[in-house]
C-alpha cells in the first residue's frame, strides 16, 4: 500500500514500528474514493490524510494514556511514549511533504484542518479538567477534534473531482460531528470486547460527552450527586452497570443517537442533488452501528 511505501522510503525502523499499528476503518480514505473515485491522485490524497490521522491518534494515545487502540496494545503501551510521539512526527511530516504534490487549495484545506484539530485536542484536554455540562463547548470541541479533518477530506476530494466544495464540505462536517457523537454513545453502550478498549473510558478520562450531558439534565439530585462522585474514578462493575442502566432509562442514549441522525440528515441534504448512494450508505452504516 502507498502509506507503507512512503514510510519505507524514510526509514526501516519507522516502518517496522508502523506495522505494529492495527488498521482502522479508513473512513477518510473511503470518503475520498466515494467522492473522487480511485485515480492515482485520489489514492495519494487518501494516503496523506490517513497518515496525518494516524499521527494524531498516536499522539492522542500518549495524551490520553491509552493502553489499547482498535483491540490491540497501543504503540505507547508497547514501546513507550517517546516512540509513539516520534512515529507520529514521521507520519505527520511525511504527510505534509506529500501534500506539496497537490494544488495549493487542497494543501490549504488539509493544513488548516490539522491546525484546528490540534486546537480541538487542546480543548478536549482542557474540558477534561472538570465536569462540563455546556453543549456548545462540547460541539465546538468535537467539531475541531474530529469533524474538521473529515470536512477537509470531503472538500479536498470534491476539489479533485471538480465537484462543489461547499456542499461536500457541509456533508463532511455533519458526518464528522455525527461520527463523534456515535463514538461517544458506543463508549457507554458497548462492551470492552466490542470496543477493543475499556468501555466507559471517557468519563474516567474526564470527558463529559453528549450522553453524559443529557444524563445530567435528567437525573434527580441524588442520582446526579452519585454520578458526580464517579467522575474520573476507576469504576467497579456495579458502578458501570448503574451508569449504563441510567443512560438507557433516562433516554440519554436515545437522545444522543437521534441527534446524530439529525446531523446525518443534514449531511445528506447538502449533497442531495448528486444522488450518491455510496455516500448515503456511509452515513447509515456509521449511525446504525450496534448500540
Ligand atoms: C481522538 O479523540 C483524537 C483526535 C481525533 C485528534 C487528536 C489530535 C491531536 C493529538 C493533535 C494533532 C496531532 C498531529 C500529529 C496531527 P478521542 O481521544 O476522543 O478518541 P479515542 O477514543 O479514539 O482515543
Ligand atoms: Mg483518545
Amino acid at each position: 500500500m502507498l502509506i507503507s511505501n512512503f514510510i519505507k522510503e524514510i526509514d526501516d525502523d519507522a516502518f517496522l514500528l508502523y506495522q505494529k499499528i492495527s488498521q482502522g476503518k479508513m473512513l477518510r480514505a473511503k470518503l475520498v474514493s466515494k467522492i473522487a473515485g480511485d485515480s492515482e491522485d485520489s489514492k495519494k490524497l487518501s494516503a496523506v490524510i490517513e497518515m496525518i490521522h494516524t499521527a494524531s491518534l498516536l499522539h492522542d494515545d500518549v495524551i490520553d494514556e491509552s493502553k489499547t487502540r482498535r483491540g490491540v496494545h497501543s504503540i505507547n503501551a508497547l514501546y513507550g511514549d517517546k516512540s509513539a510521539i516520534m512515529l507520529g512526527d514521521i507520519l505527520y511530516s511525511k504527510g505534509f511533504l506529500e501534500l506539496l504534490y497537490f494544488d495549493k487549495e487542497i494543501a490549504k484545506f488539509i493544513s488548516d484542518a490539522v491546525c484546528e484539530l490540534s486546537v480541538g485536542e487542546m480543548m478536549d484536554v482542557n474540558l477534561s479538567n472538570e465536569i462540563n455540562l455546556d453543549k456548545v463547548k462540547y460541539f465546538q470541541m468535537i467539531y475541531k477534534k474530529t469533524s474538521v479533518l473529515i470536512e477537509a477530506t470531503a472538500k479536498s476530494a470534491a476539489y479533485l473531482a471538480k465537484k462543489d466544495v461547499i456542499s461536500y464540505g457541509l456533508y463532511g462536517k455533519n458526518l464528522g460531528l455525527a461520527f463523534q457523537v456515535i463514538d461517544d454513545v458506543l463508549d457507554v453502550t458497548m462492551s470492552d470486547e466490542q470496543l477493543g478498549k475499556p468501555s466507559l473510558a471517557d468519563f474516567k478520562e474526564g470527558k463529559t460527552t453528549l450522553p453524559y450531558i443529557y444524563l445530567f439534565e435528567s437525573l434527580n439530585d441524588q442520582d446526579a450527586q452519585r454520578l458526580k462522585s464517579l467522575y474520573k474514578k476507576e469504576l467497579t462493575e456495579d458502578e458501570k452497570n448503574w451508569i449504563k442502566q441510567k443512560m438507557r432509562e433516562s433516554g440519554a442514549i436515545l437522545r444522543a443517537v437521534e441527534f446524530a441522525q439529525k446531523l446525518g440528515k443534514e449531511a445528506l441534504k447538502a449533497i442531495e442533488v448528486d444522488k450518491n448512494d455510496d455516500l448515503q450508505r456511509v452515513i447509515t452504516d456509521m449511525i446504525e452501528r450496534d448500540f
